[in-house]
């Protein structure tokens, strides 16, 4: 499945074809060098380029070939480089000093509002705190925006923060940035600009729009999609301000351009990035632009948000799950968008899809067009009629909108609990409810049906999307991923004023907001949020934030039916960001702290050196190879050994951010069979910002079923209740 619309919820399954031939076959590579040196800050760019153009003449005939390769220095935030290089090139550059990893520049693809009443977050309670707000950058890397939306009207801002340096990069068809909107730039190495873009910040695309809108967007009434879903639209922090980074166009996006958008964001003076992209394939840390970004904005205290991906229901696909990120994953809000089909028999059947049409006619034939694929079309006679089709592929609307089709039904058990849009009147129905369709259809000699426009009925809530990438985390078992979820399926948001809502040739349909589904809308969710949280604590870690929202979190409910991967669909629960203000305790990590995790992990000291800028030296002294579980991560994760007992201890340090004199004690509750001991199980604090320390010991098994074993501890004081989910599980080998 991935037509243009749902291109955007697929994470790309991308086979990277690397056609090393011997020859001088040249690609984008990225040359990543870790911390800037000492000292080095924005204004010793040039000196970088100069140590980059030094290093590729040495791989180089000459000083000429060697600029005309270089694509990026970085050196704002950290040090590295963008190059067209070839083999022999990239081996002897891996080689060289003061280099942490060299890769390919992988192609990433791009994975309101009754989303923020449905999770407890009325507009009452975003309109606090404004002057505090309006301090507050979010920065999101995406497809670029659309300015004169107004979610980003500035209308009511004071002057720009004066902590904000970045820029914005004007062409004539993006004049000019705002109060609001204080920065925009784009980020293309690749000279092929794609037919409908714009080569400036302006989105040509939709996703970015409706991202950013989403994190942060003005709070706009009677939003809707042609009447659908009508309401108001805001974003998660409708007081803070936005910058947009474009490095994702028509054709995709580059880390090439990633890793430039983070170095310049992260200098910028952004407190919250927001990254609704990703690459559906496992990688460490260091050749992952997303991670490596992220490890550096966290470094200098900005908070990142990532989409878990798109990749599920399979198990172990969650996607940006390095410990520093917040990984989100997908989640249902309480109405469906339901288009209903009605049958000439007076049968109604209850489909999904965003469908804006009212048809003219009462009545239209209806006809099985079998898998509909575009050969077979041509031969049914679709003019006029309602087509059933039992698939559905990239152009199937607009096969049926050349053939002058009246409408489209889809039979497929994929797409169940997501509504798209589509060219023609369309609903989407189950295989199910596809046999009645066809069982009607042969029992009378003209069929006639009819497809209802869009409507939103109530729906239970929330339930894990079955896109939402799932875990166990495919990298460090130890560290639970997704770590939480959000609204992520059939969220209205602002949308490009010119780009009409399927993007398909002749479909006229301009509207302000969009309807779309992904992780790409949880993870600007949860980005405002964070931001929300920091107007309220500015001098809060990246982590304790994530902290406040994960210990805070709605705890979901796995009998649901779609939520019966528990943990590993949902993390710790659904976003709660009136609680997630004032979390009492917080389990904050400092950078230390994660370069302790690497040690353990096996990356080595010059690696390491070179990553964090110090001395950090592995010191194993009292590490027994437990990096993830010592990690002082909110959430536990016991990644059992198939046929062995497990024995398994996590070392905590919870921070009082609550009341100053209070004393929590420990809930637990523990899956069958098995033994949580709490030690000490109380903790009394004396004071604010007071550390106290426990442990957590797991022991049973050994066990025999590879079904997660879920369970829970949860800190309480009579007033805040401090919970950390407990997930166990027997990895495959
Ligand atoms: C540039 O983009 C075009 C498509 O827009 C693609 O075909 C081409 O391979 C890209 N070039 C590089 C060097 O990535
Ligand atoms: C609300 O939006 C709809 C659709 O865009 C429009 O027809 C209607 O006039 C608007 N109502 C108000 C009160 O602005
Ligand atoms: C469908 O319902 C309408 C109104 O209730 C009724 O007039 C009509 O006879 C029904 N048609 C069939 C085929 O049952
Ligand atoms: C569709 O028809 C064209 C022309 O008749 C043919 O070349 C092509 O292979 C067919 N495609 C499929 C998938 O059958
Ligand atoms: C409808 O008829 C077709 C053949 O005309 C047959 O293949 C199909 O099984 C029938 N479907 C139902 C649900 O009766
Ligand atoms: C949007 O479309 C309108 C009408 O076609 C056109 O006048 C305008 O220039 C377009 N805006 C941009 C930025 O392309
Ligand atoms: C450290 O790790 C890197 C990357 O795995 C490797 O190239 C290097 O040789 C290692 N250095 C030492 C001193 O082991
Ligand atoms: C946790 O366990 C370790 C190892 O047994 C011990 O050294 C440490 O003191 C314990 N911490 C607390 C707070 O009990």
């Amino acid at each position: 499945m991935a037509s243009p619309r749902i291109s955007y919820l697929i994470f790309s399954m991308l086979c990277i074809l690397v056609l090393l031939s011997a020859g001088e076959d040249t690609k984008l590579y990225v040359v990543y060098m870790g911390n800037l040196p000492s000292q080095a800050n924005g204004d010793s760019h040039t000196a970088a380029v100069s140590i980059h153009h030094d290093m590729l003449e040495s791989v180089h005939s000459s000083r000429e070939a060697a600029q005309e390769s270089l694509k990026y220095s970085y050196g704002k935030s950290f040090g590295g480089f963008a190059a067209m290089l070839s083999p022999s090139q990239v081996q002897q550059l891996s080689n060289m000093a003061g280099v942490v990893s060299v890769f390919q520049s992988k192609q990433l693809q791009l994975l309101t509002t009754r989303s923020w009443d449905f999770i407890g977050f009325p507009a009452s309670a975003q309109n606090t705190n404004l002057a505090y707000q309006s301090d507050i950058i979010i920065g999101v890397i995406d497809t670029g925006i659309w300015p004169e939306s107004e979610s980003y009207n500035e209308v009511g801002f004071g002057p720009v923060p004066s902590k904000w340096r970045g820029e914005c990069h004007t062409t004539s068809d993006f004049p000019t940035c705002n109060k609001k909107l204080v920065g925009a730039k784009f980020y293309r190495t690749n000279g092929t600009i794609p037919s409908g873009e714009f080569l400036s910040p302006r989105d040509g695309h939709g996703h970015g729009t409706h991202t950013s809108s989403t994190a942060a967007g003005n709070h706009i009434n009677n939003a809707s999609v042609y009447g659908i879903g009508q309401g108001s639209a805001r974003g998660g922090v409708p007081g803070a301000r936005l910058a947009m980074y474009k490095v994702c166009w028509l054709d995709g996006c580059t880390e090439a351009d990633i890793l430039a958008a983070f170095d310049d964001a992260i200098y910028d003076g952004v407190d919250v990035i927001s990254v609704s992209l990703g690459f559906y394939r496992s990688f460490n840390y260091f050749e992952d632009s997303i991670a490596i970004g992220s490890f550096h904005a966290i470094k200098r205290g900005i908070f990142v948000s990532n989409g878990a991906g798109n990749s599920g229901p399979t198990m172990a696909t969650v996607i940006n799950y390095s410990p520093w990120s917040l990984t989100v994953a997908a989640s249902t809000i309480d109405r469906k968008m339901e288009s209903k089909l009605l049958l000439g028999n007076n049968i109604s059947i209850k489909g999904i899809a965003v469908n804006t049409y009212t048809m003219e006619q009462p009545w239209y034939p209806i006809i099985y067009g079998r898998s509909c694929d575009l050969n077979s079309s041509n031969h049914i006679q679709m003019e006029g009629r309602i087509v059933l089709c039992d698939d559905f592929n990239d152009f199937l609307d607009y096969t049926i909108y050349l053939g002058r089709g009246a409408g489209l039904i889809i039979m497929s058990d994929e797409l169940s609990d997501m509504a798209l849009v589509w060219q023609v009147p369309t609903t989407t129905i189950s295989t199910k409810q596809g046999e009645v369709v066809l069982s009607y259809i042969n029992s009378t000699s003209s069929p006639v049906a009819r497809i209802l426009k869009t409507t939103t009925p109530k729906a239970p809530a929330p339930i894990v999307a079955s896109f939402s990438s799932r875990g166990y985390n495919p990298i460090t078992f130890g560290i639970l991923k997704p770590d939480i979820t959000a609204p992520g399926v059939d969220i209205i948001a602002s949308w490009p004023r010119n780009t009409s809502l399927t993007k398909n040739i002749g479909d006229t349909r301009l509207s302000n907001f969009n309807i779309i589904s992904g992780t790409s809308m949880s993870c600007p969710h949860s980005a405002g949020v964070a931001g929300f949280i920091k107007s309220y604590h500015s001098n809060w870690s990246p982590s304790a934030i994530k902290s406040a929202l994960m210990t805070t979190a709605l705890v979901m409910d796995p009998t649901l039916f779609g939520n019966g991967d528990a943990e590993f669909g949902y993390g710790a629960g659904q976003i709660n960001p009136m609680k997630a203000i004032d979390p009492g305790l917080v389990y904050d990590i400092g950078v230390d702290d994660y370069v302790n995790f690497l040690c353990k992990e096996g990356y080595n000291d010059t690696t390491l050196r070179l990553v964090t800028g110090d001395f950090s030296s592995c010191d194993f002294k009292e590490s027994s190879k437990n990096g993830a579980r010592e990690l002082n991560y909110p959430s536990i994760m016991v990644d059992a050994i198939p046929g062995e007992p497990i024995q398994a201890r996590f070392p905590r340090i919870v921070t009082n951010v609550g009341v100053a004199k209070s004393t929590y004690k420990a809930t637990i509750s523990a899956p069958f069979g098995i033994n949580v001991i709490v030690e000490p199980d109380t903790l009394s604090f004396s004071s604010l910002n007071q550390k106290l320390s426990y442990n957590v010991t797991i022991e049973g098994g050994p066990i025999l079923t590879n079904k997660l074993l879920s369970g829970a501890l949860t800190w309480r004081d009579g007033i805040y209740n401090v919970r950390s989910p407990i997930a166990i599980y027997v990895i495959p080998k």
